[in-house]
């Protein structure tokens, strides 16, 4: 693959204007069927990992266990299950993306619980350690009353102007498909979501009377074990982490 498409693009042919929708985000999803049960441990026992913290820390930021030492979920008996099933469907997602898989190594790297109680959201950030994201809710009904997924486009090229699409009473009139300036998603329990890492998202106030619970993940993408160093998948992407050496201080502790 050189990096060019195939074949150029094909467009309607008339006498209006048309406009093609080129390079797309891609967003992945899947509903992933939860068992009653299992479900219910999984809200107990990340009510249990929270324990006494209510936000994160200030109490109109949902607490979110990445910045609380939980962070491993998917190595917890209740979560490894569901985190199995995200971990197929990313390869899932990677292949959909044209990556030949036997050339990338996937690892899962951070799993952790969001809860979001009423009144709480997530501010707009990305996770810059990570190439991929996912999040799987275990609530909501699908109406956003606790909290819309936001998310941001990278870049806002078809505003022409810098700024325009941020609204303000701009000439970009509010709710134009080309120049929306975010992208809101709700919440249903089972539901799956994927997106490249780097992209900004946020969580929008919880407005109903439920807690709002998801499951956040993290992957990182390296060239596979025992690819040769003369590779392309070796060139591009990181080292498999069994390559990698920690650096030792000289009084022998270790750089971390
Ligand atoms: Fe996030």
């Amino acid at each position: 693959m050189d990096g060019t498409s195939a074949q150029p693009l094909t467009l309607p042919l008339g006498p209006g204007l048309a406009i093609q929708p080129l390079f797309p985000l891609a967003l992945g999803s899947a509903q992933l069927r939860l068992d009653p049960l299992d479900l219910a441990v999984m809200l107990q026992d990340a009510v249990a990992l929270r324990g006494k913290a209510e936000g994160n820390p200030d109490v109109v930021c949902a607490w979110t266990g990445d910045l609380h030492g939980v962070d491993q979920l998917h190595r917890h008996p209740s979560f490894s299950g569901l985190s199995r099933q995200v971990e197929l469907l990313a390869l899932d997602y990677l292949a959909s993306l044209g990556f030949a898989l036997e050339r990338v190594g996937l690892h899962l790297q951070r799993c952790w619980p969001v809860i979001s109680e009423p009144g709480q959201g997530v501010g707009r950030h990305h996770h810059p350690n990570a190439h991929l994201s996912a999040v799987v809710y275990l609530n909501g009904d699908g109406s956003g009353a606790s909290g819309c997924l936001r998310l941001y486009p990278p870049r806002q090229v078809n505003e022409l102007v810098g700024g325009l699409a941020v609204g303000h009473g701009g000439p970009i009139q509010a709710g134009a498909p080309w120049n929306a300036p975010w992208a809101e998603l709700a919440p249903r329990a089972g539901l799956v979501v994927f997106f490249p890492a780097a992209t900004d998202h946020g969580v929008e106030e919880n407005l109903g009377d439920d807690r709002r619970f998801s499951i956040s993940f993290d992957f990182v993408l390296t060239a596979p074990a025992g690819t040769a160093d003369s590779s392309p998948s070796a060139e591009y992407l990181a080292p498999h982490p069994s390559r990698w050496r920690p650096v030792v201080r000289e009084d022998g502790g270790v750089v971390v």
